[in-house]
């Protein structure tokens, strides 16, 4: 079993996940499932949090990390089927993975977008390999279109948050909240474009777990298709709703989660200049700022990290107490451990 999206588990499943991961939080859960086993992570990209969450949640898993950076600390790679691999790629997938699933019990891997093209990119083609040669489970710490231990993480924090308030409530004898929120996704001015990734898994998880979800985006940064005929779906089979808007200001409009991300438009994918030339007209609005925050319910504010401070959100905002990007780090941490503990089961 592979974790490359929420969109191949069920609610119950992902529950369950949550349920685990609140559970290895609180301390309640001290198995060692990973002692004596080793965990793969490939680094195609940078990271902070999922490299540190990964390694650190291995560890107390009772197993043994072991980091790789293609093109730097390991060889460079080639995923194509039947490439002529006399270019700058030193070693094939099919290799890479036979290999190392010798040593591992399951493998992680971090593979950005490249922005270069749409149409191969929106397929995840380095992801898919990874899991087409595995015969061990194939972690997704964040692909081309799909991040979805982040979306676990922040379906933790959205439901932490919401357990801790209704206690709060029911104390001051007030009504009670419900488990579905009303949750604004909206896009955010960045000086460059940035993958989808994120937006992704965040508005499918959120439709998954029956959300009230409104997606806030220029015109021209729409996401993809058919995962917007996923969400949807979803969203329906969960009882929750999904709806789209281009106004930055009526999208804040009594919405009690606020969660921010820039990403590029699948137009100009290959074209970079053109998406910066576009979206300048939009520095400085779509900004996550009080006067914004102050249209909501009281929502908390969410961003993934790293987050370009007074670009995508104001210090105010993000130095708020109701903004949870903190918790949400931390909540990788959790959730990873309750994935890679369900991962390695089976
Ligand atoms: N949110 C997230 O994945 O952070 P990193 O890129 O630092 O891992």
């Amino acid at each position: 079993m592979n974790f490359l999206t929420t969109n191949n588990f069920n609610r119950a499943e992902l529950d369950a996940l949550i349920a685990s991961a609140l559970d290895l939080k609180s301390g309640v859960a001290e198995a060692k499932p990973l002692a004596g086993r080793s965990v793969a992570l490939v680094f195609f990209n940078p990271s902070l949090r999922t490299r540190a969450s990964m390694q650190v949640g291995i560890y107390e898993l009772g197993g043994n990390a072991v980091i790789l950076e293609p093109g730097s600390t390991s060889w460079t790679l080639e995923h194509r089927e039947g490439a002529v691999m006399d270019g700058d790629k030193t070693e094939h997938l099919k290799e890479f993975v036979r290999v190392l699933e010798r040593y591992v019990s399951a493998i992680g891997v971090r593979t950005f977008a490249e922005l270069k093209d749409w149409e191969t990119e929106r397929t995840d083609p380095i992801l898919n390999a990874f899991a087409k040669y595995a015969s061990v489970p194939i972690i997704n710490l964040e692909s081309a279109m799909h991040h979805p231990c982040q979306a676990m993480a922040d379906m933790m924090t959205i439901k932490e948050r919401s357990d801790t308030e209704r206690t709060e409530k029911d104390q001051n004898k007030s009504s009670e909240s419900s488990a579905a929120k009303k949750i604004l996704l909206t896009w955010a001015w960045h000086p460059k474009p940035l993958p989808m990734a994120v937006p992704n898994s965040f508005a499918l998880a959120a439709a998954q777990f029956g959300h009230n979800l409104r997606i806030a985006h220029p015109k021209g940064y729409e996401l993809d298709d058919e995962l917007i005929e996923e969400i949807k779906k979803h969203s329906a089979d969960a009882g929750g709703s999904v709806e789209f808007t281009n106004d930055v200001e009526s999208a804040f409009d009594d919405v009690e989660v606020v969660y921010a991300k820039s990403w590029g438009s699948k137009y100009h994918y290959g074209n970079a200049n053109q998406d910066i030339r576009e979206r300048s007209v939009y520095r400085d609005k779509w900004i996550v700022d009080e006067a914004k925050m102050a249209r909501t319910n009281d929502a908390i504010f969410m961003h993934c990290l790293p987050v370009r401070r007074n670009v995508i959100v104001t210090d105010g905002v993000i130095d708020s107490p109701r903004s949870v990007v903190i918790d949400e780090a931390e909540n990788r941490l959790h959730v990873q451990k309750a994935i890679l503990t369900e991962l390695i089961k089976v």
